[in-house]
């Protein structure tokens, strides 16, 4: 198991995560259940903004960000530990904002925000609206006028970096659907363009390359492009940025073929980014920018397991046995989207030798409906309980209510003490929103 992780094997033979034992929290709270370890997620915050702190005099913030989990408990995590989020959505702002998170430290994101996305984020005073199209300026523009406020803004540009991950979350390749793409000129367009707006106030750049990357390379060649972008700006158009925001990214341990990484290998990772920044700065004359990095998954990936019971046993001889389990795509649609790897364990049998192989099947109609296949276990039986590990990340955030089943609730783990964090969905709530016309009563 990780090093920095809570996760340990207690003397009942029980995974246990943040002092709290899994069979007793599944035994508790209910199946599934998606478990937070506390004490993980601030270590994480910690590590970066301490780097920053250390490194670059402090002069940087990190953002957290919220698409990996969003609900109020983490944005209140992330107040206390004074650093900034990220959010893509009117419901992630409405989210950190009703959490009491403080305005001004939410930078606002999105490819597409819509108008009232906008209007929502300019009212409620976001320090920072992170541009994707020229249409986006225009709108932040004419809001920001009416309401009398100078908005402060980045350009989200594309370097044209590849980073070596699953291609489908590859965001800044110059096919991207994301940002202003530097090598084609528009991204020097874009700024020509927000400069001459009168309620915008351009600050710098944003570019993400990609999420779940290891190598250190791509990091810091996106760096470099982006400094190299400053330094051209700088000269066509006398604008010298004093913000550059670098994304997230850094990748985490799903299962032994990723490398476990220490808190060290990400302090590194950031100190590979800031010494790129400055000795760009020093190579081109720049002077320091205000230093923003925005990791999702590596916060809160590895603080999070999902607990399962497992029902029907059905082996297929000779070719599959499928352990179905009380979850699945609704709750961890990432193996059907991306095939990702996991790493299951027993919760209530921890100690027990792997014997045998695995496909691990949700209940949803569904056969790509999946949270992993070959994997390793002792023998299951029905009955036993089923931990997913490192689902912290983009799991709660992607469930849905396919075939309405109900999005399963979160605890979060304190000291050996847990707590709901979200509730349980009713039946009730799933059809909440349900009418029925008139005419067909
Ligand atoms: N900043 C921006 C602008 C982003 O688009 C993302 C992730 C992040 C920061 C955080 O990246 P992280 O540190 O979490 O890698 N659903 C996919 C991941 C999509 C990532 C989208 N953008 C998955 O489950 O793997």
């Amino acid at each position: 198991m990780n090093q920095r992780s809570t996760l340990k094997i207690n003397a009942d033979g029980h995974l246990e995560i943040g002092g709290a034992d899994a069979v007793s929290l599944a035994r508790k709270f209910g199946t599934p259940l998606y478990v937070f370890d506390e004490a993980y997620i601030r270590k994480m915050m910690r590590v970066y903004r301490d780097t920053l702190q250390s490194r670059y005099e402090g002069r940087g913030l990190v953002l957290y960000a919220s698409k990996a989990f969003s609900c109020k408990a983490v944005y209140a995590i992330a107040k206390s530990e004074n650093i900034g989020v990220d959010v893509v959505s009117g419901g992630e702002l409405y989210t950190a904002l009703s959490a009491g998170f403080p305005a001004d430290k939410i930078y606002m994101h999105g490819n597409n925000k819509l108008f009232s996305e906008l209007v929502y984020a300019v009212e409620s005073g976001v320090g920072t609206v992170v541009l994707d199209s020229l249409s986006e300026a225009d709108m932040v523009d004419k809001i920001a006028g009416e309401k009398g406020v100078k908005q402060r803004v980045l350009i989200r540009i594309n370097p044209g970096v590849e980073a070596h991950t699953h291609a489908f979350i590859q965001t800044a390749r110059t096919d991207s659907k994301f940002g202003f793409s530097v090598s084609d000129g528009s991204a020097a367009a874009a700024c020509k363009y927000v400069l001459s707006k009168k309620n915008l106030a351009l600050h710098g750049y944003h570019c993400h390359i990609g999420s779940q990357i290891f190598e250190e390379e791509a990091f810091k060649l996106a760096v470099e492009k982006v400094m190299d972008f400053t330094a051209s700006v700088k000269n066509s158009l006398n604008f010298e940025a004093d913000t550059i925001n670098l994304g997230g990214g850094f990748g985490v341990w799903y299962n032994d073929e990723e490398p476990k990484l220490k808190e060290k290998d990400y302090e590194n990772y950031l100190i590979a980014l800031i010494e790129a920044v400055k000795s760009k700065a020093v190579e081109h004359g720049l002077k320091l920018p205000y230093l923003l990095i925005e990791p999702g998954r590596s916060i809160v990936g590895e603080a999070g397991i999902t607990l399962y019971t497992v029902g029907a046993i059905k082996d297929i001889p000779g070719i599959k046995k499928y352990v179905a389990v009380d979850g699945g795509m609704f709750d961890n649609p990432r193996y059907a989207l991306y095939q990702s790897k996991y790493t299951a364990i027993l919760a209530n049998r921890a100690n027990e030798k792997c014997t045998e192989k695995v496909s691990i099947a949700g209940k949803c109609c569904e056969s790509g409906d999946l949270i992993g296949v070959d994997m390793p276990l002792p023998e299951v039986k029905t009955g036993d309980i089923l931990a997913v590990l490192t689902t912290g990340a983009y799991n709660y955030s992607m469930a849905s209510n396919y075939n309405r089943n109900a999005v399963p609730p979160a605890v979060l783990v304190n000291d050996g003490q847990a707590e709901y964090i979200i509730k349980p969905q009713t039946y009730e709530d799933i059809v909440r929103n349900d009418l029925i016309p008139e005419r067909l009563k």
